[in-house]
């Protein structure tokens, strides 16, 4: 067998520079004093700082004082027509207020809307059932009654859908609302389409 020079052999290797070693670095003196200064003042600020009353003495309001008075006439109510429109109308009425053709009538520019409060209000409370003719077209569906909502969220949702569209014409009350609630309280049915009404 042919002896390898030592010298080709050992030449790669010494070229190689030695292997990296981490060594310690230890953290600045002066971030540790400062790490430590924090923590003591964070302590100390929690423990000489007030917290207020005792947490047994609670939160004594009631839902009763939560909920918005009920509104005098001509105030103005803290309930958002048009939010409680999204929520509990855009679905069949759509947000246009343009209804479904056919299916679900139209509330911009219609009769129903603009015309007699009390009627609006009776339509709100009991839901229509049959036929009922909207901007000339006859509709034979089914509205839901609406009287399971306040009289607050009743008056800002006719108030709103009577604002809205190019829609003019004036506010529905809380207390109107109540009032008719409570002229038609023996009422237990939908209205039989617009003859009823
Ligand atoms: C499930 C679908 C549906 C929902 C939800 C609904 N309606 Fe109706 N609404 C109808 C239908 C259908 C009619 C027509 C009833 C008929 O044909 O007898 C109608 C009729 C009306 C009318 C009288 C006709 C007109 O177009 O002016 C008004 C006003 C009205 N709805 C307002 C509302 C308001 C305000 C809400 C939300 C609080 C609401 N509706 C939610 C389906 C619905």
């Amino acid at each position: 067998m042919k002896k390898s020079n030592p010298k080709t052999t050992e030449a790669p290797r010494l070229r190689e520079n030695a292997d990296p070693d981490e060594g310690i670095r230890p953290l600045p003196w002066f971030l540790v004093m400062l790490l430590g200064a924090m923590a003591m003042w964070g302590a100390f600020y929690i423990y000489t700082t007030p917290s207020g009353e005792d947490s047994a003495y609670g939160d004594q309001r009631t839902v009763a004082d939560l909920r918005p008075p009920v509104t005098a006439v001509g105030a103005v109510s803290t309930v958002n027509g048009k939010q409680v429109y999204g929520a509990k109308c855009a679905a069949c009425h759509q947000a246009t207020g343009l209804g479904v053709a056919g299916v679900f009538p139209p509330l911009a520019d219609s009769e129903w809307v603009l015309g007699d409060d009390k009627r609006l209000i009776n339509i709100l409370l009991h839901g229509v059932n049959g036929a009922m003719v909207v901007k000339g077209v006859e509709y034979k569906g089914a509205m839901p009654a609406w009287k399971s909502m306040s009289d607050e969220e009743l008056a800002a949702v006719m108030t709103y859908i009577r604002t809205d569209w190019g829609n003019k014409a004036p506010e529905i009350t809380a207390v109107a609302v109540k009032a008719q609630r409570e002229a038609t309280a023996s009422r237990t049915g939908p209205y039989n389409g617009g003859q009823e009404l």
